[in-house]
Protein backbone atom coordinates (compact mmCIF):
# COMPACT_ATOMS: atom_id res chain seq x y z
CA UNK A 1 0.00 0.00 0.00
CA UNK A 2 1.01 3.76 -0.88
CA UNK A 3 0.98 4.18 3.14
CA UNK A 4 3.23 1.48 3.58
CA UNK A 5 0.21 -0.13 5.77
CA UNK A 6 -2.80 -3.12 5.06
CA UNK A 7 -5.95 -2.93 3.05
CA UNK A 8 -7.56 -1.02 5.45
CA UNK A 9 -5.27 1.37 6.36
CA UNK A 10 -4.12 2.58 9.55
CA UNK A 11 -5.28 5.79 9.58
CA UNK A 12 -7.51 7.95 12.86
CA UNK A 13 -10.82 7.54 11.04
CA UNK A 14 -10.32 3.86 10.43
CA UNK A 15 -8.94 3.36 14.05
CA UNK A 16 -12.00 4.98 14.98
CA UNK A 17 -14.22 2.72 13.35
CA UNK A 18 -12.42 0.02 14.47
CA UNK A 19 -13.51 1.04 17.75
CA UNK A 20 -17.46 1.31 16.50
CA UNK A 21 -16.85 -2.59 15.16
CA UNK A 22 -15.31 -3.83 18.27
CA UNK A 23 -18.12 -2.20 20.60
CA UNK A 24 -20.69 -3.85 18.27
CA UNK A 25 -18.65 -7.37 18.18
CA UNK A 26 -17.55 -7.28 21.64
CA UNK A 27 -20.36 -9.52 23.42
CA UNK A 28 -18.85 -12.15 20.69
CA UNK A 29 -15.71 -11.85 21.80
CA UNK A 30 -15.96 -12.02 25.37
CA UNK A 31 -18.45 -14.90 24.83
CA UNK A 32 -15.64 -16.90 22.69
CA UNK A 33 -13.10 -15.95 25.44
CA UNK A 34 -15.15 -17.34 27.88
CA UNK A 35 -16.08 -20.71 26.06
CA UNK A 36 -12.26 -21.30 25.58
CA UNK A 37 -11.51 -20.65 29.59
CA UNK A 38 -9.38 -17.55 29.00
CA UNK A 39 -9.57 -16.06 32.44
CA UNK A 40 -7.44 -14.60 35.21
CA UNK A 41 -3.62 -14.79 35.77
CA UNK A 42 -2.95 -16.40 32.40
CA UNK A 43 -0.74 -15.46 28.93
CA UNK A 44 -2.44 -14.57 26.16
CA UNK A 45 -1.51 -13.55 22.89
CA UNK A 46 -3.66 -10.88 21.25
CA UNK A 47 -2.38 -11.14 17.11
CA UNK A 48 -3.12 -8.63 15.03
CA UNK A 49 -4.21 -6.39 17.74
CA UNK A 50 -5.35 -3.69 15.69
CA UNK A 51 -5.39 -0.06 18.20
CA UNK A 52 -5.77 -2.87 20.90
CA UNK A 53 -9.60 -2.09 21.69
CA UNK A 54 -9.80 -5.73 22.20
CA UNK A 55 -5.98 -6.29 24.33
CA UNK A 56 -7.64 -4.09 26.89
CA UNK A 57 -10.28 -5.81 27.60
CA UNK A 58 -8.02 -9.07 27.28
CA UNK A 59 -5.95 -7.36 30.17
CA UNK A 60 -8.66 -6.72 32.47
CA UNK A 61 -9.87 -10.31 32.24
CA UNK A 62 -5.94 -11.48 32.93
CA UNK A 63 -5.55 -8.70 35.58
CA UNK A 64 -2.18 -8.20 37.09
CA UNK A 65 -0.99 -11.64 37.59
CA UNK A 66 -1.64 -12.30 33.71
CA UNK A 67 -0.36 -10.70 30.89
CA UNK A 68 -1.32 -9.99 27.62
CA UNK A 69 1.21 -9.44 24.60
CA UNK A 70 -0.55 -7.11 21.76
CA UNK A 71 1.09 -7.50 18.15
CA UNK A 72 0.38 -5.86 15.10
CA UNK A 73 2.65 -4.76 12.09
CA UNK A 74 1.11 -1.45 12.60
CA UNK A 75 3.29 0.96 14.57
CA UNK A 76 0.67 3.90 14.48
CA UNK A 77 -2.03 1.55 16.14
CA UNK A 78 1.01 -0.11 18.53
CA UNK A 79 1.45 3.57 19.63
CA UNK A 80 -2.29 4.51 20.51
CA UNK A 81 -2.22 1.07 22.62
CA UNK A 82 0.58 1.72 24.81
CA UNK A 83 -0.65 5.12 25.64
CA UNK A 84 -4.29 3.67 26.32
CA UNK A 85 -2.35 1.08 28.66
CA UNK A 86 -0.53 3.16 30.48
CA UNK A 87 -3.54 5.60 31.37
CA UNK A 88 -5.50 2.25 32.53
CA UNK A 89 -2.43 1.37 34.53
CA UNK A 90 -2.55 -1.82 32.70
CA UNK A 91 0.93 -2.96 33.63
CA UNK A 92 0.41 -6.49 32.35
CA UNK A 93 -0.06 -5.44 28.92
CA UNK A 94 2.76 -5.21 26.78
CA UNK A 95 3.00 -4.28 22.69
CA UNK A 96 5.26 -5.98 19.95
CA UNK A 97 5.57 -4.93 16.52
CA UNK A 98 5.84 -7.91 14.01
CA UNK A 99 4.90 -8.05 10.42
CA UNK A 100 2.87 -11.81 11.27
CA UNK A 101 3.56 -12.81 7.24
CA UNK A 102 7.04 -13.06 8.03
CA UNK A 103 8.44 -16.31 8.17
CA UNK A 104 11.00 -15.29 10.67
CA UNK A 105 8.27 -13.92 12.92
CA UNK A 106 8.46 -17.03 15.33
CA UNK A 107 11.94 -16.22 16.32
CA UNK A 108 11.28 -12.60 17.70
CA UNK A 109 8.23 -14.15 20.15
CA UNK A 110 9.20 -14.21 23.63
CA UNK A 111 8.51 -17.38 25.65
CA UNK A 112 7.38 -19.90 22.89
CA UNK A 113 5.70 -22.75 24.43
CA UNK A 114 4.32 -20.82 27.56
CA UNK A 115 1.29 -19.11 26.39
CA UNK A 116 -1.79 -20.00 27.51
CA UNK A 117 -4.25 -19.00 24.81
CA UNK A 118 -4.35 -16.68 21.61
CA UNK A 119 -6.89 -14.07 20.30
CA UNK A 120 -6.67 -13.50 16.50
CA UNK A 121 -9.58 -11.61 15.10
CA UNK A 122 -9.98 -9.97 11.22
CA UNK A 123 -6.18 -11.03 10.72
CA UNK A 124 -6.06 -13.96 8.58
CA UNK A 125 -7.71 -12.74 5.83
CA UNK A 126 -5.32 -10.05 5.03
CA UNK A 127 -2.49 -12.21 5.29
CA UNK A 128 -0.36 -13.14 1.94
CA UNK A 129 0.94 -15.95 3.40
CA UNK A 130 -0.52 -17.72 6.87
CA UNK A 131 2.22 -20.26 7.03
CA UNK A 132 4.42 -17.79 9.57
CA UNK A 133 1.22 -17.20 11.63
CA UNK A 134 0.17 -20.58 12.34
CA UNK A 135 3.91 -21.80 12.71
CA UNK A 136 4.19 -19.07 15.40
CA UNK A 137 0.76 -19.76 16.84
CA UNK A 138 1.90 -23.52 17.33
CA UNK A 139 5.39 -23.01 18.72
CA UNK A 140 3.70 -20.23 21.38
CA UNK A 141 0.89 -22.12 23.02
CA UNK A 142 1.23 -24.31 25.80
CA UNK A 143 0.12 -27.83 25.25
CA UNK A 144 -3.43 -26.95 26.17
CA UNK A 145 -2.93 -23.94 25.65
CA UNK A 146 -6.13 -22.17 22.89
CA UNK A 147 -6.52 -20.29 19.89
CA UNK A 148 -9.82 -18.68 19.67
CA UNK A 149 -10.13 -17.37 15.91
CA UNK A 150 -13.22 -14.86 14.43
CA UNK A 151 -12.65 -14.69 10.82
CA UNK A 152 -14.44 -14.85 7.43
CA UNK A 153 -15.51 -18.15 5.54
CA UNK A 154 -18.07 -15.87 2.88
CA UNK A 155 -17.35 -12.49 2.39
CA UNK A 156 -20.16 -12.63 -0.67
CA UNK A 157 -23.22 -13.39 1.49
CA UNK A 158 -22.99 -9.70 2.65
CA UNK A 159 -25.97 -8.30 1.60
CA UNK A 160 -29.46 -5.82 1.14
CA UNK A 161 -32.51 -6.74 0.28
CA UNK A 162 -34.25 -5.17 -1.62
CA UNK A 163 -31.36 -3.77 -3.43
CA UNK A 164 -30.88 -1.98 -7.38
CA UNK A 165 -27.22 -3.75 -7.08
CA UNK A 166 -25.09 -1.12 -5.52
CA UNK A 167 -24.39 -3.34 -2.53
CA UNK A 168 -23.92 -6.17 -4.57
CA UNK A 169 -21.14 -3.97 -6.44
CA UNK A 170 -19.36 -3.09 -3.37
CA UNK A 171 -18.81 -6.24 -1.86
CA UNK A 172 -17.85 -7.48 -5.60
CA UNK A 173 -15.48 -5.06 -5.84
CA UNK A 174 -14.29 -4.88 -2.03
CA UNK A 175 -13.23 -8.66 -2.98
CA UNK A 176 -11.27 -7.48 -5.83
CA UNK A 177 -9.09 -5.47 -3.73
CA UNK A 178 -8.39 -7.39 -1.26
CA UNK A 179 -7.54 -10.99 -3.32
CA UNK A 180 -5.25 -8.24 -5.30
CA UNK A 181 -3.63 -7.37 -2.11
CA UNK A 182 -3.07 -11.37 -1.71
CA UNK A 183 -5.80 -11.71 0.65
CA UNK A 184 -8.72 -13.96 0.77
CA UNK A 185 -12.25 -12.76 2.37
CA UNK A 186 -13.30 -16.58 2.77
CA UNK A 187 -9.90 -17.44 4.49
CA UNK A 188 -11.46 -19.32 7.77
CA UNK A 189 -12.28 -22.29 5.66
CA UNK A 190 -8.50 -22.69 4.72
CA UNK A 191 -8.09 -23.23 8.60
CA UNK A 192 -9.14 -26.60 9.52
CA UNK A 193 -6.72 -28.23 7.30
CA UNK A 194 -3.88 -26.01 8.17
CA UNK A 195 -4.70 -25.83 11.42
CA UNK A 196 -4.60 -29.59 11.61
CA UNK A 197 -1.23 -29.84 9.99
CA UNK A 198 -0.06 -27.66 12.70
CA UNK A 199 -1.24 -30.40 15.74
CA UNK A 200 -3.97 -28.31 16.47
CA UNK A 201 -7.34 -30.18 16.89
CA UNK A 202 -10.64 -28.41 16.36
CA UNK A 203 -12.75 -28.02 19.88
CA UNK A 204 -15.71 -25.83 18.79
CA UNK A 205 -17.34 -23.82 15.74
CA UNK A 206 -19.98 -21.87 15.41
CA UNK A 207 -21.02 -19.28 13.05
CA UNK A 208 -21.32 -15.37 13.80
CA UNK A 209 -23.52 -14.44 10.68
CA UNK A 210 -26.01 -12.18 11.33
CA UNK A 211 -29.36 -10.61 9.97
CA UNK A 212 -31.68 -7.60 10.88
CA UNK A 213 -32.93 -4.73 9.61
CA UNK A 214 -31.60 -1.56 9.35
CA UNK A 215 -31.09 -0.20 12.75
CA UNK A 216 -29.97 -3.21 13.53
CA UNK A 217 -26.43 -2.92 15.31
CA UNK A 218 -24.92 -5.59 12.95
CA UNK A 219 -26.90 -3.46 10.13
CA UNK A 220 -25.39 -0.27 11.36
CA UNK A 221 -21.67 -2.13 11.38
CA UNK A 222 -22.16 -2.56 7.80
CA UNK A 223 -23.68 0.50 7.01
CA UNK A 224 -20.63 2.05 8.83
CA UNK A 225 -18.02 0.18 6.73
CA UNK A 226 -20.20 1.20 3.10
CA UNK A 227 -19.28 5.18 4.28
CA UNK A 228 -15.87 4.69 5.35
CA UNK A 229 -14.24 2.09 2.23
CA UNK A 230 -15.34 3.43 -0.82
CA UNK A 231 -12.80 6.02 -0.86
CA UNK A 232 -10.42 3.94 0.13
CA UNK A 233 -11.42 1.71 -3.29
CA UNK A 234 -11.49 4.81 -5.45
CA UNK A 235 -8.15 5.54 -4.35
CA UNK A 236 -7.32 1.91 -5.01
CA UNK A 237 -8.71 2.12 -8.45
CA UNK A 238 -11.51 -0.24 -7.46
CA UNK A 239 -14.45 1.51 -7.14
CA UNK A 240 -16.20 5.05 -9.59
CA UNK A 241 -18.55 7.58 -9.88
CA UNK A 242 -20.90 5.42 -11.12
CA UNK A 243 -20.56 2.46 -8.18
CA UNK A 244 -20.64 5.43 -5.77
CA UNK A 245 -24.40 6.50 -7.47
CA UNK A 246 -25.25 3.25 -7.45
CA UNK A 247 -24.16 2.60 -3.59
CA UNK A 248 -25.98 5.49 -2.44
CA UNK A 249 -29.25 4.75 -4.27
CA UNK A 250 -29.16 1.77 -2.34
CA UNK A 251 -28.53 2.96 0.74
CA UNK A 252 -31.35 6.04 -0.27
CA UNK A 253 -34.04 3.27 -0.57
CA UNK A 254 -32.96 1.61 2.26
CA UNK A 255 -33.74 4.08 4.63
CA UNK A 256 -36.90 4.57 3.24
CA UNK A 257 -38.09 1.19 3.09
CA UNK A 258 -38.26 -1.87 4.98
CA UNK A 259 -34.56 -4.00 4.84
CA UNK A 260 -33.04 -6.53 5.54
CA UNK A 261 -29.59 -6.80 5.91
CA UNK A 262 -27.14 -9.81 6.05
CA UNK A 263 -23.51 -9.90 7.14
CA UNK A 264 -20.61 -11.43 5.70
CA UNK A 265 -20.11 -14.74 7.02
CA UNK A 266 -18.66 -14.85 10.50
CA UNK A 267 -17.28 -17.80 12.05
CA UNK A 268 -15.49 -18.48 15.33
CA UNK A 269 -13.26 -21.62 15.49
CA UNK A 270 -11.76 -22.94 18.99
CA UNK A 271 -8.25 -24.51 18.85
CA UNK A 272 -6.44 -26.35 21.18
CA UNK A 273 -2.57 -27.65 21.24
CA UNK A 274 -3.42 -31.16 22.81
CA UNK A 275 -2.21 -31.44 26.25
CA UNK A 276 0.50 -34.58 26.25
CA UNK A 277 -0.78 -38.03 26.08
CA UNK A 278 -4.11 -36.47 25.31
CA UNK A 279 -6.04 -39.17 22.92
CA UNK A 280 -7.24 -37.08 19.23
CA UNK A 281 -10.58 -36.50 19.71
CA UNK A 282 -12.54 -34.03 18.38
CA UNK A 283 -15.00 -31.42 19.20
CA UNK A 284 -14.38 -31.99 23.40
CA UNK A 285 -16.30 -29.00 24.80
CA UNK A 286 -14.23 -26.37 26.48
C1 LIG B 1 -9.30 -5.27 10.63
S1 LIG B 1 -7.94 -4.96 11.72
C2 LIG B 1 -8.43 -5.97 13.12
C3 LIG B 1 -7.82 -5.48 14.40
C4 LIG B 1 -8.22 -6.27 15.64
N1 LIG B 1 -7.83 -7.68 15.55
C5 LIG B 1 -9.70 -6.17 15.91
O1 LIG B 1 -10.36 -7.19 15.89
O2 LIG B 1 -10.17 -5.06 16.15
C6 LIG B 1 -6.62 -5.91 11.02
C7 LIG B 1 -5.28 -5.70 11.69
O3 LIG B 1 -4.33 -6.60 11.11
C8 LIG B 1 -3.10 -5.93 11.05
N2 LIG B 1 -2.26 -6.59 10.05
C9 LIG B 1 -2.50 -6.69 8.72
N3 LIG B 1 -1.49 -7.36 8.13
C10 LIG B 1 -0.61 -7.68 9.11
C11 LIG B 1 0.63 -8.38 9.14
N4 LIG B 1 1.17 -8.86 8.02
N5 LIG B 1 1.27 -8.53 10.32
C12 LIG B 1 0.72 -8.04 11.46
N6 LIG B 1 -0.44 -7.37 11.50
C13 LIG B 1 -1.10 -7.19 10.34
C14 LIG B 1 -3.45 -4.51 10.67
O4 LIG B 1 -2.40 -3.59 10.98
C15 LIG B 1 -4.71 -4.29 11.53
O5 LIG B 1 -4.38 -3.77 12.76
Amino acid sequence: MADGSYALGTHPAERQRLERQHAIWRDEAVAAWERAGFTAGQRLLDLGCGPGFASLDLATLVGPTGRVLAIDSSPDYLDHLRRQAEERRLTQLQVLPLDLAREDGVATLPAPGGWDGAWCRWLCLFLPRLEPLLTLIAAALRPGGRLVLHDYIRWDTFALHPSDGGVARFVERTIAHWRSEGGDPDVAGRLPALLEAHGLRLLQARSLLACGDGHDPKALWLQDFLAAYPPRLAQAGFWTAADQGALEADLEQAARRQSLWVTPALVEQIWERPALGTPPALNTTP
